[in-house]
């Protein structure tokens, strides 16, 4: 009964999902060294007749549940994307264009700066949105995965040094694999760059790797940056999920899009004050 008093805000029946009030929590299983409540005999005679079949119907229904949130999300952005769009360009060209009338002294001209860039970095979100919706035909050829991974390096090359960031590459041997390189490299881009601005404490330390198994390659990315909280890590593959001041949450969406594409996956795992590690694992006959 203590476990009960205890949990009770968080009792689910595991048959048919419900969330149990806790008086009527009196009917629980042990399985596997865990107890279970149900809301009515019917769930326990279930549960009781065949748990593992029940636990795999839950695992279903959730992920069932993840991608219709998934879907209307990514509707939802689509839509006000579209939406935003055309009156964004009025605003930003009108403001431009008077900006441009206004006399060189006049005090109007300074709030019309901060308008017009302010839209810009509307547009740009807009802009990065609608390239997360169309990604286009993935132009694949066989690549060297290391390769693709030491030019995306590159591109941060100056600013690993000004941060002092160790990059730490642990490659594989053959890492060949059919798939459209510029993509890739956008996708582990935008990791980087993720793993870089967590990195707000010495030391930063980023580390990549490569492994090859008999079907897939697979890329880790770490760092030792501040973390995710487990409240916050369900969430950073949604359009416009963001801790940062200026956002806007799409980079993440924008990779897990590329890895999709090529029908690949994307997880993480992370240790709030340790570090964050994304994984992502591509089939070798993606194309
Ligand atoms: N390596 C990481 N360490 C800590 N937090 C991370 C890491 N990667 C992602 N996050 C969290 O996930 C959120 C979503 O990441 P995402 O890249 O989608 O958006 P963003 O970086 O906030 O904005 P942008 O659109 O510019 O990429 C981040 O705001 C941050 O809170
Ligand atoms: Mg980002």
């Amino acid at each position: 009964m203590s476990l009960l008093k205890k949990d009770k805000s968080r009792i689910v029946d595991p048959v048919c999902g419900m969330t149990i009030a806790w008086k009527n929590a009196a009917l629980a299983s042990s399985f596997r060294g865990k107890d279970y409540y149900f809301c009515s005999e019917r769930c326990k005679a279930i549960f009781d007749g065949d748990p593992e079949a029940v636990f795999s119907m839950k695992a279903a229904r959730e992920e069932g549940a993840e991608e219709e949130r998934t879907e209307s999300l990514d509707n939802m952005a689509d839509e006000l994307a579209h939406e935003i769009r055309n009156p964004l360009t009025s605003i930003g060209g009108f403001s431009r264009k008077v900006h441009e009338m206004l006399p060189e002294n006049h005090p109007g001209r300074k709030y019309l700066e901060i308008v017009i860039e302010n839209v810009a970095r509307l547009e740009n979100m807009i802009t990065k949105l609608v390239e997360v919706k169309t990604l286009g035909v993935l132009q694949t050829e066989l690549s060297d995965i290391n390769e693709i991974i030491a030019e995306t390096v590159a591109l941060f090359e100056k600013e690993f040094a000004e941060k002092n960031v160790d990059v730490n590459l642990e490659l594989a041997d053959k890492p060949l694999i059919h798939l459209d390189k510029d993509k890739i490299k956008a996708a582990v881009a935008a990791i980087i760059r993720n793993a870089v601005e967590a990195m707000e404490e010495p030391p930063r330390v980023l580390k990549i790797a490569t492994n090859m198994g008999d079907d897939q390659v697979e890329i880790t990315v770490s760092d030792t940056g501040k973390g995710i909280s487990e409240d916050h890590i369900k969430y950073i593959f949604d359009p416009f999920f963001t801790s940062k001041m200026y956002g806007p949450g799409l980079g993440l969406k924008f990779a897990q899009r590329i890895i999709q594409a090529h029908k690949g996956t994307i997880s993480v795992k992370s240790k709030p004050g340790e570090g964050t590690v994304f994984t992502i694992r591509l089939p070798l006959n993606s194309s």
